[in-house]
């Protein structure tokens, strides 16, 4: 076996997505297995770079998971400069995504990059075309496709369980604090517009992979959004405007006739298995998945209920439900990704996951925002170079 090092430099690496999925439970977990095998007697050695704002900060990160003080800068021009650096990753804020992406595509590097890639259409489909016309590898992050109840309802579509797929109706969401008499779970740039935050542009880059490659890509959007909450506190207790929407409410029409409607929302609180769940009714079967697990029902098995409000329903309907087995291990979605991307980048793998793929993201965000503004449904036209 011979151990090759691969320098990446990761940006936003103190940040929520950019601490816990990709570097801990990604880059870090990938050396804690000893590397990534290429399967042609090479193994990968991910060596992290951490670019930020906070030199104290990123050493600190450094420090606490044994990684060389060395490889922390804040001078992102300096690290792509650096030959050395192969990957450059970003998981910053969305406003800040688009003008490091371009440097460092200029500096030739491969990239991986946290969605939505940009802030506008117009932004995503210019990264993808420099990409192209550098020749370097790229990929956006699309982890809820490698999430275990995705992964098993993708085996269900797969396996022809549900004959024709007629609709899907998902619901994600749950409650984030204002942040006044509790902390809020999530940073305070979410709910300014003006910061590149709002639901939509936030969860309509995952719907729209989600749909496009389990059901059919997405046709035509009809979306309203709303900010329910329209004061919240900041990480320093000070009182600000949300001026980005918290709640989209959407219906997408895909490829192949299939009708999905999926609520977004950080208003809300969870009556639910889990923060996200999707129901998929077929012809022949439904399932409901969600992050972790998918159950299922049969046609054959299917109750017949009658509409009388007079009587109390005699039977619980969620016990009809079937669980579906695991039937395999699941890694981490985002740490899977990444092992797809590193052996796209060193052994020549497909990967469709890309910037093209991204600007599908941005693009239905951008429709949905357009949509609920206009107040009527839009077509989502196909997107080429
Ligand atoms: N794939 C997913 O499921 C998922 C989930 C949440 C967020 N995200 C994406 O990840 C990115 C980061 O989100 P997060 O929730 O980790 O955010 P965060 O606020 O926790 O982290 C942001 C990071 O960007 C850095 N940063 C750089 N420039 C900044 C600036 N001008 N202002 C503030 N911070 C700046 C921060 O220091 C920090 O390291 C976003 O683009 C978001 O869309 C993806």
């Amino acid at each position: 076996m011979t151990r090759k090092t691969v320098r990446i430099a990761m940006n936003g690496v103190t940040g929520r997505m950019g601490y816990r999925q990709h570097l801990v439970r990604s880059l870090l977990a990938l050396r804690e297995q000893g590397g990534l095998d290429l399967g042609d007697g090479t193994v990968l050695w991910p060596e992290p770079v951490l670019v930020g704002r906070r030199e104290h900060a990123l050493l600190a990160l450094a420090e606490q998971h044994g990684l060389d003080p060395a490889n922390v800068s804040t001078d992102l021009d300096a690290v792509l400069a650096d030959d050395t650096v192969d990957i450059y990753f970003d998981a910053q804020v969305t406003s800040a995504r688009e003008e490091a992406l371009k440097k460092a595509i200029a500096a030739g590097k491969h990239l991986y990059t946290e969605k939505p890639s940009a802030t506008s259409l117009d932004g995503a489909l210019e990264l993808a075309r420099l990409a192209k016309a550098k020749g370097i590898k790229h990929g956006v992050v699309q982890d809820k496709l490698f999430l275990p109840g995705l992964l098993k309802l993708k085996r269900l579509i797969d396996g022809g369980f549900f004959g024709r797929i007629l609709s899907v109706r998902g619901e994600f969401g749950y409650w984030v604090f204002e942040g006044d008499w509790q902390e809020a779970q999530r940073p305070s740039w979410n709910y300014r517009s003006e910061d590149g935050g709002g639901i939509v542009v936030d969860m309509f880059p995952h719907w729209e992979y989600v749909l496009h490659e389990l059901f059919g890509r997405v046709t035509s959007v009809q979306a309203l959004a709303s900010t329910h909450i329209p004061q919240r506190w900041d990480e320093g207790g000070k009182p600000y405007d949300a001026t980005a929407d918290d709640s989209a409410y959407g219906i997408f029409e895909l490829d192949g006739g299939a009708v999905a409607q999926i609520n977004s929302s950080w208003s809300v609180r969870v009556n639910r298995d889990e923060l996200v769940e999707f129901q998929v009714d077929g012809t022949e079967g439904s399932a409901v998945a969600g992050l972790r697990n998918c159950r299922v029902q049969h046609r054959a098995s299917t109750p017949k209920p009658v509409w009388n409000p007079d009587l109390p329903a005699t039977y619980s309907f969620r016990d009809q439900w079937q669980e579906v087995p695991d039937n395999q291990e699941f890694d981490n979605g985002f740490k899977a990704q990444w092992e797809l991307f590193l052996k796209h980048v060193y052994a020549d793998a497909p990967y469709r996951w890309d910037l093209f793929a991204g600007a599908r993201g941005v693009q239905l965000a951008e429709l949905g925002l357009k949509s609920s503004a206009e107040g009527r449904r839009l077509d989502v036209p196909e997107i080429s170079l």
